[in-house]
């Protein structure tokens, strides 16, 4: 008897977490039940920066930046539940994972080193270190099935979260479909799209709190911002770091060779980069221009991770860069003192930005 009972209680539990994760079945798919109530989501842009451009087909709402939270957040985008976007681009690592590579569900390290997604919503000049895709949506399709990434095919994602039992609801809330069947990636990759569009700097650095007039720069933090922008009066103090690290964004999201690399001729390159996608062997070891905003936070330097201290970074740049046909024009060797770099240092140092590392809104919402 008691055996049986046993027995009972056993199927009777594996019924009930087999239900778990599916949508009330009495629903049968039917989402009509919840309401569509679009309400669009208000970005916070600091004063000074670009306007966002944003697809037509996909605005901002309030529900659909919930629903790309979760599923940035959320392992249900891996073929084995153990790692989702978040897991490489880490908030308090400013978006990032601190790892000269990151490596994917399946153990296996990719070449190069993951990228911050801070002001990411402003870069129309292609995504990746080379730039190979144009948009976040376009973007956000690939890692999912990424050998090296999450390594789980789109069909079995969709069914996963077609049969869940919170995301139906979300999908319908952010984008109004009438059946589960009606989850598809493309509306998946929308509403991730949608919250990385948010991730946005606070406006609260020091940087920026000078620039509106709220806070002042100590003589060294001034002195290391003539220096970046090369408005000092002593020429040969100039670092030209600006003309490629531009304000506000602190890139121009342009594709440079910036001399990390020492080759023979342009084919040289062991990663390729830029030129790999235009084809144009003057690409060839151009890599896009990462924003210093929060630069700290991202250690380790450079697309693969081969510097580990922001010190290491201007001696590099001091040298003046390997030569190569397409060294990025401006590149040249600096004489800029010790005192200077140290200066320089400090004014990088005011693009600290917490409020944005400390967002809740950004944070992992389970
Ligand atoms: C295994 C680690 C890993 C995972 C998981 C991962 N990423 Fe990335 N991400 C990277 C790396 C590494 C790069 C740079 C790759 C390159 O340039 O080839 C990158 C680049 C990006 C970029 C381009 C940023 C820029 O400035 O151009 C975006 C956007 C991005 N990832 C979003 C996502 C989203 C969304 C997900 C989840 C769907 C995700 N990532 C999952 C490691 C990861
Ligand atoms: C010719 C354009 C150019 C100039 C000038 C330039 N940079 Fe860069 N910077 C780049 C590019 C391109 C990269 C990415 C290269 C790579 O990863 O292979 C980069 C990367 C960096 C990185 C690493 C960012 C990261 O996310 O890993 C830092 C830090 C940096 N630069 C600081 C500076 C400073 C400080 C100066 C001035 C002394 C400067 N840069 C001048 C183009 C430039």
């Amino acid at each position: 008897m008691r055996q049986t009972l046993f027995i009972f209680i056993v199927l009777l539990s594996i019924l009930l977490s087999c239900g778990k994760d599916e949508a009330p079945s009495e629903m049968g798919g039917d989402l009509t039940l919840f309401p569509y109530q679009p309400e669009s989501y208000d970005l916070q842009i600091p004063e000074g920066f670009p306007q966002m451009v944003i697809p037509a087909d996909n605005p901002l709402t309030v529900a659909g930046v919930s629903l790309g939270r979760h599923l940035f957040y959320d392992p249900i985008l891996s073929v084995d539940s153990t790692q989702s976007c978040s897991s490489c681009h880490l908030q308090a690592a400013n978006f990032t994972d601190n790892l000269a590579a990151s490596t994917g569900v399946d153990g296996i390290t990719g070449n190069r080193s993951s990228m911050t997604l801070l002001n990411i919503g402003f870069h129309n000049t292609g995504l990746f270190w080379d730039g190979r895709v144009m948009t976040l949506e376009e973007q956000a399709l690939l890692p999912v099935e990424d050998p090296i990434e999450l390594h789980d095919s789109w069909p079995n994602v969709e069914r996963k979260l077609r049969r869940h039992s919170m995301y139906p609801k979300m999908f319908r809330e952010a984008f109004g479909i009438e059946r589960q069947e009606d989850i598809s990636r493309d509306l998946a990759v929308k509403a991730i799209a949608q919250f990385e569009r948010t991730l946005i700097s606070s406006g609260e650095s020091k940087y920026d709190r000078v620039v509106a007039g709220e806070a002042v720069f100590t003589d060294q933090e001034l002195d290391g911002f003539e220096i970046f922008f090369d408005i000092n009066e002593d020429q040969s103090q100039h670092a030209e770091c600006g003309h490629c690290h531009n304000a506000p964004l602190f890139t121009t999201n342009e594709y440079f060779n910036n001399g990390i690399d020492a080759v023979e001729s342009l084919a040289d390159f062991t990663d390729l980069a830029r030129g790999k996608v235009t084809g144009q062997r003057f690409d060839n070891g151009a890599f896009k221009v990462p924003t210093l905003r929060n630069i700290e936070f991202t250690a380790p330097f450079m697309h693969d991770g081969r510097f580990s201290h922001m010190e290491e970074v201007i001696d590099h740049y001091a040298t003046g860069g390997n030569p190569a046909d397409n060294l990025g024009a401006v590149m040249r060797p600096l004489s800029i003192s010790e005192k200077n770099k140290a200066a320089l240092l400090a004014f990088i140092n005011t693009l600290q930005d917490e409020v944005f590392l400390q967002n809740p809104a950004f944070s992992s919402p389970f």
